[in-house]
């Protein structure tokens, strides 16, 4: 039986267009889902948009529309950019979808029925951007009840609402974080949320009254009130499964476990909230919960009030879906922060891209249509190059099963870069002026088989340079049929014509 996989993004707000942000975390998870993939493995992959909340009423406000029409033309900006960036999820899920809807309510039901929730008034100050509600103590300055989070000021509130009790659950979560060491990553988020738990928990207010936010999903006990949209929005990783009964309930929460990849902004919501939800549903936690750091800009978190949000879409028009993807994967160890930059992603796409790995197949092509007919020449691969192979495909299997992504894309690049060295090596030009034809053939063999082995392992993070590099070589059944790593020990069929093509990553002047 294959190997499941669960990996999930987090549900973006559909208030403003997609930024970078997003498309780093939808990125990480494509490129993870696509590995498991072509690793034979059964790969549920989840994204999609929040739709319900405050700030969601105000846009559409704003726009003159209804929250609903707004959510249904916002949440197909997402799709789109998924689409330009070839992201291959499995199932897009609206937190206003009528499944999810229902196991919201059926959720709360249980919950109100094991006598979970319990009814009271609630002070707090709200901090719309960030759909969260703070206590007095939460804040460091007192006076001026800045959001803790992102700075901005909050709103009063006093309202009558249901509440679940966290505090019976602190000791139990603070044994499963420490017993779990893969659960929290990286270590210093683990570290951070066991110092969130050090102090009593508030209750989690999980209703919202209905006169003053409509715009929610509506509780089944109370007719006045709707579902907080955090509560209603987490509960997407076990709608999606279509919980209680699901197969693929079973199949992914119960045998593989969920990987719900975040920002390091959304931790509590994750890693505290989360897990003491589904433990008061008597659900096993995720396998991990993986906070990546933040993409700044001049020193700052992009944001729409600081006018200097990254625009996905556009990046992708000018450099093209292969070059974003690369430089969000291999600029930063995944779970540190990265800075933005134009002319840092031309220097990524201009050193390892262009010069690296474009000159490569290029050259190489170039040499088999010269000194080959075009055709791949009878050879074999070398014993040295088997055992290097199979060495790399270890070190990308380890570094992808532990998220550092960077190091699989670092493994590659020794490949890559050890190709190009065996070219200044064995100067294949002078065997062809020598007249060392079986040596020439062997040696362009072998460089021929190097780049197969490349857009085998490219495939998961740059899915149309691989393909386009296969289709280079002149393979016809596409590079994503081809399952590894047994697919590693079949080379290059000699005699096969290969169908050059222009440089696969021009040089950017
Ligand atoms: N809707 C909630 C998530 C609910 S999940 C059940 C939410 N949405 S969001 O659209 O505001 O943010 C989604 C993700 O984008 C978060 O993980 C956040 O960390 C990430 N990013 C937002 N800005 C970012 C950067 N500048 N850099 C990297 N990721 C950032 O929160």
């Amino acid at each position: 039986m294959s190997e499941s996989f669960y990996v999930t993004t987090p549900l973006y707000y559909v208030n403003a267009q997609p930024h970078l942000g997003h498309a780093y975390t939808t990125v990480i998870a494509d490129a993870l889902a696509r590995w498991h993939r072509q690793h034979g493995e059964s790969v549920f992959f989840l994204t999609g948009t929040d739709e319900h909340g405050e700030k969601i009423a105000q846009a559409a406000h704003a726009q003159g529309v209804s929250p609903q029409t707004f959510a249904d033309r916002a949440s197909q900006w997402f799709r789109s950019l998924w689409a330009s960036l070839g992201i291959s999820y499995d199932r897009f899920i609206r937190t206003t979808e009528p499944q999810h809807v229902e196991v919201v309510r059926k959720v709360l039901e249980v919950l109100h029925n094991q006598g979970a929730l319990r009814r009271g008034t609630y002070i707090f100050w709200y901090c719309v951007p960030c759909e969260t509600a703070w206590s007095e103590s939460d804040f460091p300055d007192p006076h001026t009840r800045l959001c803790p989070s992102c700075q901005r000021p909050t709103d009063r509130a006093e309202e009558d609402d249901y509440f679940l009790d966290l505090e019976p659950h602190r000791a139990w979560l603070i044994e499963y974080i420490e017993t779990h060491p893969s659960f929290i990553l990286p270590v210093s988020r683990r570290n951070e949320v066991l110092g969130m738990l050090k102090k009593a928990l508030p209750p989690l207010c999980v209703t919202r009254p209905k006169d003053r936010v409509p715009w929610g999903i509506e509780v089944p006990f109370s007719s006045k009130h709707v579902t907080y949209v955090w509560f209603d929005a987490l509960l997407n990783y076990l709608s999606a499964l279509d919980w209680p009964d699901g197969a693929a309930f079973q199949e992914c929460w119960q045998k593989a476990g969920a990987i719900h990849l975040i920002g390091k902004d959304i931790i509590r919501h994750h890693a505290v909230y989360w897990p003491i939800i589904l433990h008061a549903l008597k659900i096993e936690p995720p396998k991990t919960i993986f906070a990546h750091g933040w993409w700044l800009v001049e020193g700052e978190k992009m944001s729409k009030s600081k006018g200097n949000m990254v625009d996905p879409v556009a990046v992708v028009k000018t450099y093209g879906m292969d070059a974003l993807r690369y430089f969000l994967l291999r600029d930063v160890p995944l779970g540190e922060d990265g800075i933005f930059s134009e002319s840092a992603l031309i220097r990524r796409i201009n050193a390892d891209l262009a010069n690296d790995l474009g000159n490569l197949v290029y050259r190489s092509l170039s040499m088999l249509e010269k000194h080959a007919h075009g055709r791949i020449p009878s050879g074999r691969p070398s014993e040295e190059d088997r055992h290097r192979m199979d060495a790399i495909e270890h070190a990308i299997a380890l570094a992808i099963r532990t998220l550092a992504i960077d190091e699989a894309l670092k493994a590659i690049w020794d490949w890559v870069n050890q190709a190009n060295r065996s070219i200044e090596e064995e100067a294949p030009w002078e065997l062809a002026r020598s007249g060392h034809k079986e040596k020439l053939d062997s040696f362009l063999y072998r460089l021929a088989d190097r780049i197969r082995v490349v857009a085998l392992w490219l495939w998961p993070f740059l899915p149309k340079a691989a393909q386009s590099i296969w289709e280079q070589l002149g393979f016809e059944i596409p590079v994503d049929r081809s399952l590894l790593p047994s697919a590693l020990d079949h080379p290059i069929p000699p005699g096969q014509k290969i169908r050059k093509a222009p440089p696969l990553f021009p040089r950017i002047v």
